[in-house]
């Protein structure tokens, strides 16, 4: 291969599934003003990518074909654009890639500075890339139910949903730095794992209690950290919810919407609030601390490599996830 070429999977149209990633040779990118060339450790897939790829974001996301999706990497820097002060050759980072622009699946891929944050040699490059779009949604999901993670703050009681996920399983060891009660909800398999994050009760969604999302031990939540990527509807969620409750709602829909403005509409004091995180700076280092700190970890699913991203994109499209789908170049 040529020296300015490297690998990378992209697609070329929106749809098509795991089946229309190629593995190519492109150009290695350029970063411009304020970017900074990565030489890629390790890319986390989120299902972001696929409804990206699904046409979900159409007209803005992607913003051109053939698209290189990932936006969650850890890498080395390898060069510096114009303007960059904070970083320099040889530094290892993690960075939020824009979700237009992409490039996570390429050996090389470019980041912006105000996005990039260094990693310290206690966090792996693998946990590192868990954390951008999944740990930054837990932390904000339970900044927004009003949990303060050092612990101050009245007790507050916590349903999360999808534990097992990428946004679930950091979300339930978060909420315990704080002041919680946390109830979980995963499948039969994880329930040991859930509760080895620290959920004080586990209900498998597979059962008609865990269906309900009734507490085993009776109580009613202050909030729900909704991140199931189906569908609950408020009919179930309400009843659960102490007087001035809130769901979080992680993967917002239509209906969702539409609820979330009846509830304001008619001063509900239960409301459902529909989440679209945003990656920056100060949340993912404060999360890359965590890590450093040992009060956080990245469970992992499975490592594939890039030239199997499509294995990997497949296992995110199953919805299964235990942690997150990693891709190592
Ligand atoms: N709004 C935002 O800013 C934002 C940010 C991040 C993510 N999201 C959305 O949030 C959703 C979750 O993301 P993610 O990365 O956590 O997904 P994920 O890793 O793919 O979640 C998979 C996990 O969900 C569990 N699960 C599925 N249905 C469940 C149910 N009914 N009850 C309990 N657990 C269930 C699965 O358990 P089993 O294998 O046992 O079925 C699996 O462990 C996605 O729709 C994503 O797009 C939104």
């Amino acid at each position: 291969m040529a020296e300015n070429m490297m690998h990378a999977v992209q697609y070329s149209s929106y749809g098509g599934g795991a089946a229309a990633l190629k593995y190519v040779e492109v150009p290695i990118p350029s970063p411009k003003k304020g970017e900074v060339l990565l030489k890629l450790e390790a890319t986390s897939l989120n299902p972001l990518d696929l409804k990206i790829q699904k046409g979900m974001m159409r007209p803005f996301f992607p913003r051109k074909f053939p698209h290189i999706p990932g936006t969650d990497v850890a890498g080395e820097v390898v060069k510096v654009g114009a303007g960059v002060k904070d970083f320099k050759t040889g530094d290892k980072v993690v960075a939020a890639l824009g979700m237009a622009s992409g490039g996570g699946l390429g050996e090389f891929v470019v980041a912006e500075q105000s996005l990039i944050v260094a990693r310290p040699p206690q966090v792996s490059a693998v946990e590192g890339s868990g954390l951008p779009i999944a740990g930054i949604s837990a932390y904000q999901a339970l900044t927004s139910a009003g949990v303060k993670l050092d612990g101050s703050g009245p007790q507050l009681n916590l349903l999360i949903t999808a534990a097992s996920g990428g946004v679930g399983h950091y979300a339930v060891q978060l909420a315990k730095l704080g002041n919680t009660h946390v109830t979980a909800t995963c499948g039969a398999r994880n329930l040991d794992l859930v509760k080895s994050l620290g959920a004080d009760e586990v209900l498998d969604y597979n059962t008609p209690d865990g269906a309900a999302l009734k507490s085993p031990s009776g109580c009613k939540y202050d909030a729900v950290i909704q991140c199931t990527s189906g569908f609950i509807p408020w009919s179930t969620l309400e009843p659960n919810l102490s007087t001035n409750g809130k769901v979080i709602q992680l993967a917002p829909s239509a209906t969702v919407y539409m609820t979330y403005a009846v509830k304001k509409l008619t001063f509900s004091k239960k409301k459902l609030i529909p989440l679209h995180a945003e990656p920056n700076k100060k949340d993912l280092d404060y999360l890359i601390k965590l890590i450093k700190e040992g009060k956080l970890k990245t469970i992992i699913d499975s490592k594939h490599p890039l030239s199997k991203a499509e294995d990997a994109w497949a296992k995110c499209l199953d919805g299964h996830a235990t942690g997150k789908i990693i891709v190592e170049p």
